[in-house]
């Protein structure tokens, strides 16, 4: 399977680990901006030439970015944006993370509503079928957390797919005791589970997601490789692994031959393949993520697609919707 352009941009992808705060491009907050009378801090098109090399002053950046979109019909234009966006290299479908920390000029039930319209409208206009998980910080006590959970089973729509956790991990120390009972509740309710872990944390971070959070899927995972045992595990129970190669180059390892890619794909670990944080990492697109998972770490052409059909799977969507995307990969496949 030669991997061309051509072969890389047609592939149908299937992407679960991207912020949607990440995905508003800096004219169209400069427009919502100075609707509010503001001003961006740089000109819209070098809004993102920020420093995004350290975590914490990365999430901080994220909440001020945020406070430009001021209307509940704003943030239903980002949802769109990213669903139509994501149909130009041939993403089908797409699981968005989104933080209500970073959005608190909005109700959670606000954002749910806002969210899903503009997935509805995106996906109406020929755009990806978008779901999205509600993410909790690393900072909220377990209160907030249950309480999230209460307003997502309260405000439930079919494009809310699951809980989740971002930020940084070396802030707060293990909080899974805190917020296991909220993941309890939001697995009893039906809701897909998904947590950052094995990125700002280290292996003890993963084996709390599993066994403390119960978590389906791990957004990045990959300082998981730390610990050979762990790997085995991870890969015995295809755990999927979200993980963002180009993000973790940025973020996390100073030294590329660091990244354990390779050594997970070989270890027979669940990989998927996903863009973080777009905008922030030059406008990423999964099109240059999967080219640069062939050249860093190798990866066939088959590993690549293989990495779609782990997607499809580990998806927090119906079985219908998996049977579909996994229908276009095997006519993709056939095609070749
Ligand atoms: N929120 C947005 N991007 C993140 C990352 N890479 N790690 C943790 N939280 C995040
Ligand atoms: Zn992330």
């Amino acid at each position: 399977m030669e991997i061309t352009p051509g072969f890389l941009k047609d592939m149908p992808k299937i992407e679960l680990h991207v912020h949607l705060e990440s995905m508003m491009p800096g004219e169209m907050l400069e427009r919502f901006a100075a609707r509010q009378g503001k001003q961006l801090p740089r000109p819209a098109k070098e809004l993102y030439h920020c420093s995004a090399d350290d975590l914490s002053n990365f999430l901080a950046f994220l909440d001020s970015i945020c406070a430009y979109v001021g209307t509940t019909e704003e943030l239903s234009e980002v949802a769109e944006h990213a669903a139509l966006e994501s149909q130009r290299e041939n993403i089908l479908y797409m699981e968005a993370i989104l933080n209500p920390t970073h959005w608190p000029q909005f109700t959670v039930p606000e954002i749910i509503q806002a969210v899903t319209a503009g997935f509805d409208r995106g996906q109406a206009a020929g755009g990806t079928d978008c779901r999205f998980t509600l993410s909790l910080s690393r900072t909220q006590t377990a209160e907030e957390a249950m309480e999230l959970v209460e307003q997502m089973k309260a405000h439930r729509t079919p494009r809310l797919a699951g809980l989740s956790i971002d930020g940084n991990e070396i802030l707060t120390g293990r909080t899974g005791e805190r917020f296991r009972p909220a993941f309890l509740a939001a697995k009893a309710a039906g809701f897909g589970l998904t947590v950052h872990a094995g990125e700002s944390s280290g292996p003890e971070g993963v084996r709390d997601a599993m066994d403390l959070l119960g978590a389906d899927r791990l957004d990045h995972g990959v300082r998981a490789a730390e610990e050979p045992e762990l790997v085995r595990r991870l890969a015995e129970n295809q755990v999927p692994l979200n993980i963002c190669l180009t993000s973790n180059l940025t973020l996390l390892y100073r030294c590329p031959e660091d990244h354990p890619l390779r050594r997970l794909l070989d270890a027979g670990a669940a990989v998927t393949l996903n863009r973080d944080d777009p905008t922030f990492l030059d406008g990423l697109t999964l099109t240059k993520e999967l080219r640069r998972a062939s050249s860093f770490g190798a990866m066939t052409g088959e590993e690549l697609l293989n990495c779609q059909r782990t997607a499809a799977c580990a998806a927090f969507c119906g079985e219908e919707t998996k049977a579909a995307l996994l229908a276009a990969l095997a006519d993709f496949e056939a095609r070749l």
